[in-house]
């Protein structure tokens, strides 16, 4: 309520980008204040429910619900959303070196179609200042993902190289990883995603995972995040890939580049497309990969998650985890203790004991 009647109005008049960065110095500065954690908790934490806990990746997540890519891309508010009733974040996507991203304006609402457009093309501070903030960050209470993409600058034959120096400089201080190749706004990266270019990657990533193991001698899972705008047949190929590869998980999905349904005048805006509009199709792809895989290949379902239905549609099509982004910017965090309680419900009305027994549900394998 807080946010929709009060937060909301103001940020909603606001340039998107400009109301973005409020919302990140916001949460930063309100966990650094004695109690601010606790009082973030009061008002917008979820309670420990043992149903909708999972143990995934050899880490636990007190909800299955965590915060996507790309709202906290420097790694700057970790106990901010800690504290809100994510169950773990990722933060990212982190390039090697630092780079500003596209020109401004970059990020369009479509309140109507209760979506968002953008094009921010990876602007961050680079891998070597979020090793540092993570470095100092000692107040992690969930599990942190570090998504990982390549410099603008950065050709795609040598593109390995900038997924393996952001290995390099951050594996001590991720939970796990994610390899975005699936941004429509860096040129050429999601081409990244089909033939030997995929394998490639990928043997070189799971080679530079396994380097950092070794010398660290704690073992962290690697996932891959796809684009929803690809073909049945070459959704098959990646995740045949990334089997083989030995990839722990994947994400599905990136935004779209389709713009199919949309009223708003800002759908003609180049970039990617999130929110409601993603839903359906990245809970296809989700029931695409588990039925290939037979539900052995974990899998984070991210796409226009606005509800506890949303999410559980997504669990249902075989999501062991789900992450919302858009949602957030439309619901406020409340939103998180709504699907939270609402999914509670949704197992019990099921008959589910827990939310392990409801993944799949859906998916005849
Ligand atoms: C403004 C904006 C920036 C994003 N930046 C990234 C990013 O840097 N890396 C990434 O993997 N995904 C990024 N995403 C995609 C989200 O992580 C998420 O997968 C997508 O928005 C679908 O979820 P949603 O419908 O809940 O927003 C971004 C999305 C938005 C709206």
């Amino acid at each position: 309520m807080l946010y929709r009647n009060i937060a909301k109005p103001v940020f909603f008049k606001m340039d998107p980008e400009a109301a973005h960065h409020l919302v990140i110095g916001g949460l930063e500065k309100a966990a650094a204040l004695p109690g601010g954690r606790s009082a973030l908790r009061l008002m917008y934490g979820v309670p420990e429910t043992p149903e909708l806990a999972v143990d995934l990746f050899g880490l636990h997540f007190h909800s299955p619900v965590g915060l996507a890519a790309g709202l906290d891309k420097n790694a700057q508010a970790i106990p901010g959303f800690s504290s809100i009733g994510f169950g773990f974040m990722e933060v990212g996507t982190v390039t090697p070196k630092g780079q500003p991203g596209n020109e401004q304006p970059r990020l369009f609402r479509l309140p109507p179609d209760e979506a968002l457009i953008n094009r921010m093309g990876f602007n961050n501070e680079g891998a070597e200042v979020m090793a540092r903030r993570l470095k100092a960050e000692t107040r992690r209470t969930i599990p942190v993902a570090i998504n990982i993409g390549r410099n603008k600058t950065t050709a795609n034959e040598a593109a390995h190289e900038d997924y393996r120096k952001c290995i390099r400089t951050l594996y001590p201080y991720g939970d796990f990883f994610v390899v975005n190749i699936s941004s429509p706004n860096t040129p050429d990266l999601r081409s990244l995603q089909h033939g030997s270019e995929l394998s490639h990657l990928l043997s070189e990533v799971k080679q530079e995972m396994e380097l950092q193991r070794g010398s660290s001698s704690v073992r962290k899972s690697i996932l891959v995040k796809i684009a929803p705008d690809v073909s049945a047949a070459e959704l098959e190929y990646m995740v045949h890939t990334l089997t083989e590869a030995g990839m722990d998980g994947i994400i599905a999905t990136n935004t779209t580049v389709r713009r199919e349904g949309l009223t708003h005048e800002s759908a003609s805006e180049t970039g990617g497309l999130s929110g409601k509009p993603l839903r359906d199709r990245s809970t296809e792809i989700i029931s695409a990969i588990y039925r290939q895989t037979n539900g052995k290949l974990p899998i984070i379902g991210s796409g226009g998650i606005f509800s506890a239905q949303d999410a559980y549609d997504k669990i249902r099509a075989g999501a062991s985890l789900v992450e919302i982004y858009t949602a957030l910017i439309y619901e406020g965090p409340e939103v998180n203790r709504r699907i939270h309680a609402g999914l509670r419900n949704l197992l019990r009305r099921d008959g589910f004991r827990h939310i392990s027994e409801a993944v799949g549900a859906d998916v005849q394998i």
